[in-house]
Protein backbone atom coordinates (compact mmCIF):
# COMPACT_ATOMS: atom_id res chain seq x y z
CA UNK A 1 0.00 0.00 0.00
CA UNK A 2 1.19 3.66 -0.67
CA UNK A 3 2.18 5.87 1.96
CA UNK A 4 -0.59 8.32 3.01
CA UNK A 5 1.02 12.26 1.83
CA UNK A 6 0.70 14.73 4.32
CA UNK A 7 -2.22 16.49 3.03
CA UNK A 8 -3.91 13.04 2.91
CA UNK A 9 -3.48 12.50 6.62
CA UNK A 10 -4.76 15.50 7.88
CA UNK A 11 -7.36 15.50 5.66
CA UNK A 12 -8.74 12.31 6.70
CA UNK A 13 -7.88 12.93 10.48
CA UNK A 14 -9.64 16.10 9.44
CA UNK A 15 -12.88 13.85 8.29
CA UNK A 16 -12.97 11.60 11.50
CA UNK A 17 -12.53 14.10 13.82
CA UNK A 18 -15.79 16.07 12.52
CA UNK A 19 -17.58 12.51 11.65
CA UNK A 20 -18.92 12.03 8.28
CA UNK A 21 -20.31 15.26 6.62
CA UNK A 22 -24.25 16.05 6.16
CA UNK A 23 -25.06 15.50 2.55
CA UNK A 24 -27.51 18.15 0.65
CA UNK A 25 -28.46 16.76 -2.68
CA UNK A 26 -30.23 19.07 -4.62
CA UNK A 27 -32.00 17.71 -8.04
CA UNK A 28 -34.06 20.15 -10.34
CA UNK A 29 -35.95 18.89 -13.13
CA UNK A 30 -36.16 18.96 -16.98
CA UNK A 31 -32.99 21.74 -16.42
CA UNK A 32 -31.37 22.14 -19.44
CA UNK A 33 -27.49 22.75 -19.65
CA UNK A 34 -27.66 26.40 -20.36
CA UNK A 35 -30.46 27.15 -18.02
CA UNK A 36 -28.22 28.87 -15.03
CA UNK A 37 -26.53 32.23 -15.62
CA UNK A 38 -23.45 30.36 -14.06
CA UNK A 39 -23.92 27.93 -17.42
CA UNK A 40 -24.34 31.26 -19.70
CA UNK A 41 -27.52 31.84 -19.62
CA UNK A 42 -28.58 35.29 -20.39
CA UNK A 43 -31.32 36.49 -19.15
CA UNK A 44 -31.94 33.49 -15.91
CA UNK A 45 -32.05 34.92 -12.41
CA UNK A 46 -30.05 32.43 -10.18
CA UNK A 47 -27.57 34.02 -7.90
CA UNK A 48 -27.56 31.12 -5.05
CA UNK A 49 -27.38 28.24 -7.79
CA UNK A 50 -24.41 30.96 -9.23
CA UNK A 51 -22.84 31.33 -5.53
CA UNK A 52 -22.56 27.57 -4.90
CA UNK A 53 -21.10 27.01 -8.52
CA UNK A 54 -18.66 30.19 -7.77
CA UNK A 55 -17.61 28.78 -4.37
CA UNK A 56 -17.81 24.90 -5.38
CA UNK A 57 -16.43 22.66 -7.91
CA UNK A 58 -18.76 23.39 -11.42
CA UNK A 59 -18.81 20.12 -13.49
CA UNK A 60 -18.98 20.72 -17.35
CA UNK A 61 -19.27 17.16 -18.51
CA UNK A 62 -21.51 15.62 -15.73
CA UNK A 63 -24.12 13.08 -17.32
CA UNK A 64 -27.46 11.04 -16.66
CA UNK A 65 -27.41 7.68 -17.87
CA UNK A 66 -31.27 8.60 -19.25
CA UNK A 67 -32.76 12.17 -20.18
CA UNK A 68 -36.00 10.82 -18.33
CA UNK A 69 -37.58 11.22 -15.09
CA UNK A 70 -38.05 7.63 -13.63
CA UNK A 71 -35.05 5.99 -14.96
CA UNK A 72 -32.48 9.26 -14.24
CA UNK A 73 -34.01 9.30 -10.60
CA UNK A 74 -32.70 5.56 -10.53
CA UNK A 75 -29.85 6.11 -11.34
CA UNK A 76 -28.97 8.70 -9.36
CA UNK A 77 -30.30 7.02 -6.22
CA UNK A 78 -28.87 3.29 -6.68
CA UNK A 79 -25.84 4.31 -8.74
CA UNK A 80 -26.55 1.19 -11.38
CA UNK A 81 -27.80 1.51 -15.40
CA UNK A 82 -31.38 2.01 -14.65
CA UNK A 83 -32.15 -1.44 -16.95
CA UNK A 84 -30.83 -3.23 -14.35
CA UNK A 85 -33.34 -2.23 -12.14
CA UNK A 86 -36.73 -2.50 -14.22
CA UNK A 87 -36.93 1.16 -14.92
CA UNK A 88 -38.00 0.88 -18.47
CA UNK A 89 -39.52 1.96 -20.91
CA UNK A 90 -40.74 5.61 -20.29
CA UNK A 91 -41.57 6.46 -16.26
CA UNK A 92 -44.15 5.07 -14.22
CA UNK A 93 -47.48 6.22 -13.62
CA UNK A 94 -49.56 7.48 -10.82
CA UNK A 95 -51.65 3.90 -11.55
CA UNK A 96 -48.16 1.70 -12.21
CA UNK A 97 -48.09 -1.54 -10.47
CA UNK A 98 -44.61 -1.09 -10.40
CA UNK A 99 -41.58 0.72 -8.18
CA UNK A 100 -37.90 0.79 -8.20
CA UNK A 101 -37.27 -2.51 -6.57
CA UNK A 102 -37.19 -2.62 -3.15
CA UNK A 103 -33.88 -4.92 -3.52
CA UNK A 104 -32.52 -1.76 -5.24
CA UNK A 105 -30.02 -0.28 -1.85
CA UNK A 106 -30.47 2.88 -2.25
CA UNK A 107 -28.26 6.29 -1.11
CA UNK A 108 -30.53 6.72 1.50
CA UNK A 109 -29.96 3.38 2.48
CA UNK A 110 -26.37 3.25 3.06
CA UNK A 111 -26.65 6.13 4.55
CA UNK A 112 -29.38 5.68 7.46
CA UNK A 113 -27.24 2.33 8.17
CA UNK A 114 -24.42 4.44 8.55
CA UNK A 115 -26.53 6.69 11.19
CA UNK A 116 -27.79 9.61 9.18
CA UNK A 117 -31.02 10.81 9.47
CA UNK A 118 -32.56 10.53 6.09
CA UNK A 119 -35.36 12.83 4.64
CA UNK A 120 -36.57 13.41 0.99
CA UNK A 121 -38.43 16.54 -0.08
CA UNK A 122 -40.37 16.38 -3.49
CA UNK A 123 -40.89 15.17 -6.57
CA UNK A 124 -40.17 10.93 -6.23
CA UNK A 125 -41.17 9.23 -9.41
CA UNK A 126 -40.03 5.91 -8.33
CA UNK A 127 -43.13 3.81 -7.96
CA UNK A 128 -46.36 3.82 -5.56
CA UNK A 129 -47.28 0.01 -6.03
CA UNK A 130 -49.77 -1.30 -3.72
CA UNK A 131 -50.13 0.19 -0.23
CA UNK A 132 -47.67 2.63 -1.13
CA UNK A 133 -45.03 0.04 -0.52
CA UNK A 134 -42.82 2.07 -3.41
CA UNK A 135 -42.49 5.17 -1.40
CA UNK A 136 -39.54 6.73 -0.16
CA UNK A 137 -40.41 5.31 3.15
CA UNK A 138 -39.61 2.05 2.71
CA UNK A 139 -36.38 3.00 0.67
CA UNK A 140 -34.42 4.33 3.33
CA UNK A 141 -36.05 7.82 3.87
CA UNK A 142 -37.26 8.34 7.52
CA UNK A 143 -38.88 11.14 6.38
CA UNK A 144 -40.72 12.38 3.21
CA UNK A 145 -42.89 15.12 2.32
CA UNK A 146 -43.64 15.22 -1.06
CA UNK A 147 -45.57 14.31 -4.70
CA UNK A 148 -45.38 10.39 -5.69
CA UNK A 149 -44.76 11.86 -9.47
CA UNK A 150 -44.56 14.44 -11.69
CA UNK A 151 -47.06 17.42 -10.53
CA UNK A 152 -48.69 17.41 -14.06
CA UNK A 153 -49.74 13.55 -14.16
CA UNK A 154 -53.06 14.82 -12.58
CA UNK A 155 -55.21 17.42 -13.31
CA UNK A 156 -53.30 20.24 -12.58
CA UNK A 157 -55.11 23.41 -13.92
CA UNK A 158 -56.25 26.10 -11.73
CA UNK A 159 -53.12 25.00 -9.05
CA UNK A 160 -50.52 26.59 -11.01
CA UNK A 161 -51.42 30.40 -11.50
CA UNK A 162 -50.50 32.80 -9.84
CA UNK A 163 -52.43 35.20 -8.98
CA UNK A 164 -55.44 32.05 -8.82
CA UNK A 165 -57.38 34.46 -10.87
CA UNK A 166 -55.56 34.56 -14.05
CA UNK A 167 -56.54 31.71 -16.32
CA UNK A 168 -53.60 29.07 -16.19
CA UNK A 169 -51.52 27.87 -19.10
CA UNK A 170 -50.04 24.34 -20.24
CA UNK A 171 -51.65 20.60 -20.17
CA UNK A 172 -51.75 18.30 -17.69
CA UNK A 173 -53.28 14.50 -17.86
CA UNK A 174 -56.67 14.46 -16.96
CA UNK A 175 -59.01 11.67 -15.45
CA UNK A 176 -56.95 10.97 -12.61
CA UNK A 177 -56.71 11.74 -9.08
CA UNK A 178 -55.62 15.00 -8.35
CA UNK A 179 -51.85 14.96 -7.15
CA UNK A 180 -51.03 14.27 -3.56
CA UNK A 181 -48.76 15.80 -1.70
CA UNK A 182 -48.04 12.74 0.63
CA UNK A 183 -45.90 13.41 4.25
CA UNK A 184 -44.65 9.96 5.11
CA UNK A 185 -47.47 7.45 3.99
CA UNK A 186 -49.98 9.68 4.50
CA UNK A 187 -52.30 11.69 2.15
CA UNK A 188 -51.40 16.03 3.81
CA UNK A 189 -53.56 17.65 0.82
CA UNK A 190 -55.05 16.03 -2.09
CA UNK A 191 -54.44 18.23 -4.26
CA UNK A 192 -52.42 20.82 -2.78
CA UNK A 193 -52.05 24.16 -4.07
CA UNK A 194 -48.68 24.13 -5.99
CA UNK A 195 -47.47 27.46 -5.62
CA UNK A 196 -46.96 26.91 -2.03
CA UNK A 197 -45.23 23.44 -2.47
CA UNK A 198 -41.75 25.19 -2.19
CA UNK A 199 -42.54 26.52 1.11
CA UNK A 200 -43.47 23.22 2.56
CA UNK A 201 -40.67 21.51 1.67
CA UNK A 202 -38.17 24.14 2.83
CA UNK A 203 -39.53 23.93 6.71
CA UNK A 204 -39.36 19.99 6.31
CA UNK A 205 -35.25 20.31 5.23
CA UNK A 206 -34.57 22.77 8.17
CA UNK A 207 -36.74 21.00 10.68
CA UNK A 208 -34.42 17.55 9.05
CA UNK A 209 -31.37 19.82 9.58
CA UNK A 210 -32.13 20.99 13.10
CA UNK A 211 -33.26 17.70 14.34
CA UNK A 212 -30.26 16.11 13.40
CA UNK A 213 -28.06 18.61 15.12
CA UNK A 214 -29.70 18.11 17.96
CA UNK A 215 -29.65 14.56 18.04
CA UNK A 216 -26.01 14.25 17.55
CA UNK A 217 -26.12 13.11 14.08
CA UNK A 218 -25.39 13.81 10.28
CA UNK A 219 -28.27 14.08 7.99
CA UNK A 220 -28.80 13.30 4.42
CA UNK A 221 -31.70 15.74 2.69
CA UNK A 222 -32.67 14.80 -0.47
CA UNK A 223 -34.44 17.56 -2.05
CA UNK A 224 -35.92 16.96 -5.80
CA UNK A 225 -37.81 19.87 -6.74
CA UNK A 226 -40.74 20.00 -8.89
CA UNK A 227 -39.04 23.04 -10.74
CA UNK A 228 -38.17 23.39 -13.86
CA UNK A 229 -40.71 20.60 -15.12
CA UNK A 230 -43.58 21.76 -16.88
CA UNK A 231 -45.98 23.14 -16.73
CA UNK A 232 -44.03 26.32 -14.96
CA UNK A 233 -45.87 28.58 -11.91
CA UNK A 234 -44.14 29.93 -8.84
CA UNK A 235 -45.28 31.73 -5.94
CA UNK A 236 -46.35 35.15 -5.60
CA UNK A 237 -42.59 36.98 -4.83
CA UNK A 238 -41.65 35.27 -8.11
CA UNK A 239 -44.24 35.21 -10.54
CA UNK A 240 -43.61 38.16 -13.44
CA UNK A 241 -40.82 38.89 -11.83
CA UNK A 242 -37.43 36.74 -13.10
CA UNK A 243 -37.13 38.47 -16.66
CA UNK A 244 -37.52 35.46 -18.15
CA UNK A 245 -41.15 34.57 -18.77
CA UNK A 246 -43.13 31.82 -16.74
CA UNK A 247 -40.08 29.56 -16.87
CA UNK A 248 -37.46 31.66 -15.75
CA UNK A 249 -39.72 32.43 -12.87
CA UNK A 250 -40.04 29.02 -11.75
CA UNK A 251 -36.04 28.58 -12.05
CA UNK A 252 -36.14 32.08 -9.97
CA UNK A 253 -38.23 30.31 -7.12
CA UNK A 254 -35.80 27.26 -7.03
CA UNK A 255 -32.93 29.19 -6.86
CA UNK A 256 -34.41 31.12 -3.60
CA UNK A 257 -35.29 28.08 -2.13
CA UNK A 258 -31.68 26.97 -2.29
CA UNK A 259 -30.90 30.22 -0.72
CA UNK A 260 -33.35 29.36 1.64
CA UNK A 261 -31.58 25.99 2.50
CA UNK A 262 -28.00 27.14 2.56
CA UNK A 263 -28.97 29.61 4.90
CA UNK A 264 -30.71 27.07 6.63
CA UNK A 265 -27.12 25.10 7.07
CA UNK A 266 -25.54 28.63 7.67
CA UNK A 267 -27.77 29.17 10.71
CA UNK A 268 -27.28 25.65 12.22
CA UNK A 269 -23.48 26.51 11.86
CA UNK A 270 -22.88 23.69 9.26
CA UNK A 271 -21.32 25.14 6.11
CA UNK A 272 -18.26 23.39 6.81
CA UNK A 273 -19.85 19.84 7.85
CA UNK A 274 -22.12 20.22 4.68
CA UNK A 275 -21.54 18.95 1.32
CA UNK A 276 -24.37 20.26 -1.10
CA UNK A 277 -24.33 18.75 -4.64
CA UNK A 278 -26.35 20.07 -6.97
CA UNK A 279 -28.17 18.88 -10.59
CA UNK A 280 -30.69 17.68 -12.41
CA UNK A 281 -32.43 14.79 -13.99
CA UNK A 282 -32.34 15.07 -17.90
CA UNK A 283 -32.10 17.80 -20.30
CA UNK A 284 -35.07 20.68 -21.08
CA UNK A 285 -38.22 19.67 -22.63
CA UNK A 286 -38.02 22.05 -25.31
CA UNK A 287 -41.98 20.93 -26.61
CA UNK A 288 -42.63 23.35 -24.78
CA UNK A 289 -41.13 26.19 -26.02
CA UNK A 290 -40.34 29.18 -23.84
CA UNK A 291 -42.21 27.39 -21.02
CA UNK A 292 -39.37 24.62 -21.22
CA UNK A 293 -35.52 24.85 -20.41
CA UNK A 294 -32.67 25.73 -22.94
CA UNK A 295 -29.63 23.25 -23.99
CA UNK A 296 -26.95 25.72 -24.43
CA UNK A 297 -24.71 25.14 -27.29
CA UNK A 298 -25.81 21.06 -27.04
CA UNK A 299 -27.96 19.37 -29.14
CA UNK A 300 -31.79 18.27 -28.34
CA UNK A 301 -33.17 18.15 -25.09
CA UNK A 302 -34.92 15.69 -22.77
CA UNK A 303 -35.67 11.89 -24.41
CA UNK A 304 -32.52 11.98 -26.76
CA UNK A 305 -28.81 10.33 -26.33
CA UNK A 306 -27.81 13.79 -27.66
CA UNK A 307 -25.75 15.88 -25.16
CA UNK A 308 -28.54 18.25 -24.86
CA UNK A 309 -30.87 15.52 -23.42
CA UNK A 310 -27.81 14.41 -20.93
CA UNK A 311 -25.19 16.44 -19.88
CA UNK A 312 -26.23 18.62 -16.90
CA UNK A 313 -25.03 21.28 -14.69
CA UNK A 314 -23.38 19.85 -11.46
CA UNK A 315 -21.98 21.95 -8.69
CA UNK A 316 -20.24 20.35 -5.69
CA UNK A 317 -19.60 22.89 -2.55
CA UNK A 318 -18.26 21.94 0.42
CA UNK A 319 -16.10 24.95 2.16
CA UNK A 320 -12.85 23.94 3.52
CA UNK A 321 -13.03 20.38 1.46
CA UNK A 322 -13.22 21.29 -1.81
CA UNK A 323 -11.36 23.70 -3.98
CA UNK A 324 -13.66 26.39 -5.65
CA UNK A 325 -12.95 25.54 -10.05
CA UNK A 326 -14.20 24.24 -12.60
CA UNK A 327 -13.70 20.63 -13.73
CA UNK A 328 -14.13 19.22 -17.73
CA UNK A 329 -13.63 15.71 -16.10
CA UNK A 330 -15.85 12.98 -16.71
CA UNK A 331 -18.73 12.59 -14.02
CA UNK A 332 -22.23 11.00 -14.26
CA UNK A 333 -24.93 11.29 -11.61
CA UNK A 334 -24.09 7.05 -11.29
CA UNK A 335 -21.22 7.92 -9.35
CA UNK A 336 -22.84 9.83 -6.34
CA UNK A 337 -23.31 6.88 -4.70
CA UNK A 338 -19.91 5.19 -4.60
CA UNK A 339 -18.74 8.82 -3.78
CA UNK A 340 -20.59 9.70 -1.23
CA UNK A 341 -20.36 6.38 -0.01
CA UNK A 342 -16.01 6.65 -0.18
CA UNK A 343 -16.87 9.86 1.99
CA UNK A 344 -18.65 9.05 4.78
CA UNK A 345 -17.25 5.65 5.79
CA UNK A 346 -20.49 3.97 4.11
CA UNK A 347 -20.23 0.65 3.00
CA UNK A 348 -20.86 -0.24 -0.63
CA UNK A 349 -24.03 -2.20 -1.48
CA UNK A 350 -23.22 -6.14 -2.22
CA UNK A 351 -24.21 -5.47 -5.99
CA UNK A 352 -22.84 -4.65 -9.42
CA UNK A 353 -22.56 -0.75 -9.55
CA UNK A 354 -21.77 1.49 -12.34
CA UNK A 355 -20.90 4.49 -10.68
CA UNK A 356 -16.78 5.81 -9.83
CA UNK A 357 -15.51 7.31 -6.95
CA UNK A 358 -15.29 10.90 -7.14
CA UNK A 359 -13.90 11.67 -3.95
CA UNK A 360 -9.98 12.05 -5.04
CA UNK A 361 -11.91 14.62 -7.88
CA UNK A 362 -13.65 16.31 -5.28
CA UNK A 363 -10.97 16.47 -2.67
CA UNK A 364 -8.39 17.40 -5.67
CA UNK A 365 -6.12 14.45 -4.52
CA UNK A 366 -6.72 13.00 -8.36
CA UNK A 367 -8.77 12.76 -11.58
CA UNK A 368 -11.86 11.27 -11.81
CA UNK A 369 -11.56 7.58 -12.32
CA UNK A 370 -14.56 7.71 -15.45
CA UNK A 371 -13.39 7.04 -18.43
CA UNK A 372 -16.45 6.06 -20.22
CA UNK A 373 -20.55 7.08 -20.01
CA UNK A 374 -23.16 5.05 -21.45
CA UNK A 375 -26.10 6.72 -22.64
CA UNK A 376 -29.79 4.49 -23.16
CA UNK A 377 -32.71 5.63 -25.03
CA UNK A 378 -36.19 6.08 -22.29
CA UNK A 379 -37.66 2.39 -24.74
CA UNK A 380 -34.18 0.76 -24.24
CA UNK A 381 -33.91 -3.18 -25.65
CA UNK A 382 -31.46 -6.05 -25.27
CA UNK A 383 -31.25 -6.22 -29.00
CA UNK A 384 -30.46 -2.31 -29.90
CA UNK A 385 -28.51 -2.35 -26.04
CA UNK A 386 -26.79 1.09 -25.78
CA UNK A 387 -27.18 4.08 -27.96
CA UNK A 388 -24.33 5.93 -27.30
CA UNK A 389 -20.71 5.98 -25.70
CA UNK A 390 -18.65 9.06 -24.55
CA UNK A 391 -14.95 7.84 -24.09
CA UNK A 392 -12.73 10.81 -23.18
CA UNK A 393 -13.48 13.72 -25.86
CA UNK A 394 -14.91 11.04 -28.25
CA UNK A 395 -18.91 10.32 -28.37
CA UNK A 396 -19.95 7.74 -30.72
CA UNK A 397 -24.22 7.42 -31.48
CA UNK A 398 -24.75 3.75 -32.96
CA UNK A 399 -29.05 4.79 -32.57
CA UNK A 400 -30.15 7.99 -32.66
CA UNK A 401 -34.31 7.98 -31.86
CA UNK A 402 -35.77 11.69 -32.18
CA UNK A 403 -38.14 12.51 -29.07
CA UNK A 404 -41.61 14.43 -28.33
CA UNK A 405 -40.16 16.17 -25.75
CA UNK A 406 -37.48 17.67 -28.33
CA UNK A 407 -40.02 18.92 -30.47
CA UNK A 408 -39.98 22.55 -31.94
CA UNK A 409 -35.85 23.02 -31.94
CA UNK A 410 -34.60 24.01 -35.48
CA UNK A 411 -32.96 20.66 -36.05
CA UNK A 412 -35.23 18.02 -36.75
CA UNK A 413 -32.99 15.18 -35.26
CA UNK A 414 -34.30 15.60 -32.31
CA UNK A 415 -37.82 15.41 -33.26
CA UNK A 416 -40.51 12.32 -32.37
CA UNK A 417 -40.73 12.39 -36.18
CA UNK A 418 -36.71 10.94 -36.46
CA UNK A 419 -37.47 7.23 -36.17
CA UNK A 420 -35.18 4.99 -34.22
CA UNK A 421 -32.04 4.96 -36.91
CA UNK A 422 -28.91 2.59 -36.82
CA UNK A 423 -25.37 4.31 -37.98
CA UNK A 424 -23.18 1.75 -39.14
CA UNK A 425 -20.51 3.35 -38.44
CA UNK A 426 -21.79 5.42 -35.93
CA UNK A 427 -22.04 8.79 -36.03
CA UNK A 428 -18.63 10.27 -34.51
CA UNK A 429 -18.36 13.81 -32.65
CA UNK A 430 -15.25 14.96 -31.07
CA UNK A 431 -16.89 17.05 -27.75
CA UNK A 432 -13.86 18.48 -27.07
CA UNK A 433 -14.31 21.29 -30.14
CA UNK A 434 -17.61 20.11 -30.98
CA UNK A 435 -19.95 19.80 -27.98
CA UNK A 436 -22.88 20.50 -30.52
CA UNK A 437 -22.25 17.39 -31.80
CA UNK A 438 -22.54 18.90 -35.83
CA UNK A 439 -19.64 17.58 -37.20
CA UNK A 440 -19.70 13.76 -37.56
CA UNK A 441 -15.86 12.91 -37.98
CA UNK A 442 -16.99 9.50 -39.83
CA UNK A 443 -19.44 11.45 -42.32
CA UNK A 444 -19.00 10.70 -46.17
CA UNK A 445 -15.95 12.36 -47.67
CA UNK A 446 -14.52 13.16 -44.23
CA UNK A 447 -11.11 11.49 -43.78
CA UNK A 448 -10.93 9.75 -40.91
CA UNK A 449 -7.28 9.81 -38.75
CA UNK A 450 -5.82 7.15 -37.22
CA UNK A 451 -6.64 8.88 -34.00
CA UNK A 452 -10.12 9.22 -35.08
CA UNK A 453 -10.36 5.36 -36.02
CA UNK A 454 -8.37 4.33 -32.75
CA UNK A 455 -11.21 6.14 -30.86
CA UNK A 456 -13.93 4.69 -33.12
CA UNK A 457 -12.55 0.72 -32.14
CA UNK A 458 -12.48 1.79 -28.69
CA UNK A 459 -16.51 3.02 -28.36
CA UNK A 460 -17.28 0.08 -30.33
CA UNK A 461 -15.71 -2.02 -28.08
CA UNK A 462 -17.06 -0.51 -24.93
CA UNK A 463 -20.80 -1.28 -26.69
CA UNK A 464 -20.01 -4.77 -27.18
CA UNK A 465 -18.71 -5.40 -23.89
CA UNK A 466 -21.53 -3.47 -21.93
CA UNK A 467 -24.27 -4.95 -24.10
CA UNK A 468 -22.78 -8.66 -23.84
CA UNK A 469 -22.62 -8.46 -20.04
CA UNK A 470 -25.59 -6.49 -18.68
CA UNK A 471 -28.57 -7.99 -16.92
CA UNK A 472 -31.73 -6.06 -18.10
CA UNK A 473 -33.69 -6.51 -14.59
CA UNK A 474 -37.63 -6.98 -15.57
CA UNK A 475 -39.22 -3.87 -16.59
CA UNK A 476 -41.46 -2.68 -14.11
CA UNK A 477 -43.21 -0.33 -16.48
CA UNK A 478 -44.70 -3.43 -17.60
CA UNK A 479 -46.42 -4.95 -14.68
CA UNK A 480 -49.03 -3.19 -15.70
CA UNK A 481 -51.38 -0.55 -13.66
CA UNK A 482 -54.53 -0.59 -11.78
CA UNK A 483 -56.26 2.56 -11.37
CA UNK A 484 -57.13 1.57 -7.73
CA UNK A 485 -53.49 2.24 -7.05
CA UNK A 486 -54.34 5.79 -7.40
CA UNK A 487 -53.64 7.93 -4.11
CA UNK A 488 -57.07 8.58 -3.28
CA UNK A 489 -57.11 10.55 0.43
CA UNK A 490 -61.04 9.47 0.93
CA UNK A 491 -60.47 5.38 0.84
CA UNK A 492 -63.53 4.10 -1.16
CA UNK A 493 -65.19 7.29 -2.47
CA UNK A 494 -66.99 7.79 -5.46
CA UNK A 495 -66.88 9.02 -8.12
CA UNK A 496 -63.39 8.51 -9.12
CA UNK A 497 -61.36 10.55 -9.36
CA UNK A 498 -63.38 13.59 -8.62
CA UNK A 499 -63.88 12.73 -4.86
CA UNK A 500 -59.87 12.30 -3.87
CA UNK A 501 -60.08 15.96 -3.00
CA UNK A 502 -58.90 17.19 0.64
CA UNK A 503 -58.21 20.40 1.11
CA UNK A 504 -54.67 21.33 3.10
CA UNK A 505 -55.07 21.12 6.65
CA UNK A 506 -58.25 19.14 6.86
CA UNK A 507 -56.11 15.92 7.19
C1 LIG B 1 -52.67 -3.34 1.83
O1 LIG B 1 -52.83 -3.21 3.24
C2 LIG B 1 -54.04 -3.73 3.71
C3 LIG B 1 -54.20 -3.37 5.19
O2 LIG B 1 -53.00 -3.57 5.89
C4 LIG B 1 -54.05 -5.24 3.46
O3 LIG B 1 -55.27 -5.78 3.90
C5 LIG B 1 -53.92 -5.48 1.96
O4 LIG B 1 -53.80 -6.86 1.70
C6 LIG B 1 -52.70 -4.79 1.41
N1 LIG B 1 -52.69 -4.89 -0.03
C7 LIG B 1 -51.65 -5.30 -0.71
C8 LIG B 1 -51.84 -5.41 -2.18
O5 LIG B 1 -50.59 -5.56 -0.20
C1 LIG C 1 -42.63 11.14 9.07
O1 LIG C 1 -42.25 10.23 10.08
C2 LIG C 1 -41.17 10.67 10.89
C3 LIG C 1 -40.78 9.54 11.81
O2 LIG C 1 -41.88 9.04 12.48
C4 LIG C 1 -41.58 11.93 11.63
O3 LIG C 1 -40.52 12.41 12.39
C5 LIG C 1 -42.00 12.99 10.60
O4 LIG C 1 -42.45 14.15 11.24
C6 LIG C 1 -43.11 12.43 9.71
N1 LIG C 1 -43.59 13.41 8.76
C7 LIG C 1 -42.89 13.92 7.74
C8 LIG C 1 -43.57 14.91 6.85
O5 LIG C 1 -41.75 13.59 7.51
C1 LIG D 1 -22.88 -10.81 -2.30
O1 LIG D 1 -23.80 -11.35 -3.23
C2 LIG D 1 -23.41 -12.57 -3.79
C3 LIG D 1 -24.38 -12.95 -4.90
O2 LIG D 1 -25.67 -12.51 -4.65
C4 LIG D 1 -23.35 -13.63 -2.67
O3 LIG D 1 -22.94 -14.86 -3.20
C5 LIG D 1 -22.36 -13.14 -1.62
O4 LIG D 1 -22.36 -14.04 -0.51
C6 LIG D 1 -22.70 -11.74 -1.13
N1 LIG D 1 -21.67 -11.24 -0.25
C7 LIG D 1 -21.94 -10.64 0.91
C8 LIG D 1 -20.77 -10.16 1.67
O5 LIG D 1 -23.06 -10.49 1.32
Amino acid sequence: MRALGPLALALAAGLAAAGPPNILLILADDLGYGDLGSYGHPSSATPSLDQLAAGGLRFTDFYVPVSLCTPSRAALLTGRLPVRSGMYPGVLEPRSSGGLPLEEVTLAEILAARGYLTGMAGKWHLGVGPNGSFLPPHQGFHRFLGIPYSHDQGPCQNLTCFPPATPCAGLCDQGLVPVPLLANLSVHAQPPWLPGLEDHYVAFARNLMADAKRQGRPFFLYYASHHTHYPQFSGQSFAGHSGRGPFGDSLMELDAAVGALMAAVGDLGLLRETLVIFTADNGPETMRMTRGGCPGPLRCGKGTTFEGGVREPAVAFWPGHITPGVTHELASSLDLLPTLAALTGAPLPNTTLDGFNLSPLLLGTGKSPRQYVFFYPPSPDEIHGVFAVRSRKYKAHFFTQGSAHSDTTADPICHASNPLTAHEPPLLFDLSVDPGENYNLLGSGTQASQEVLQALKELQLLKAQLDMTITFGPSQMELGKDPALEICCQVGCSPRPDCCHCPEGRI
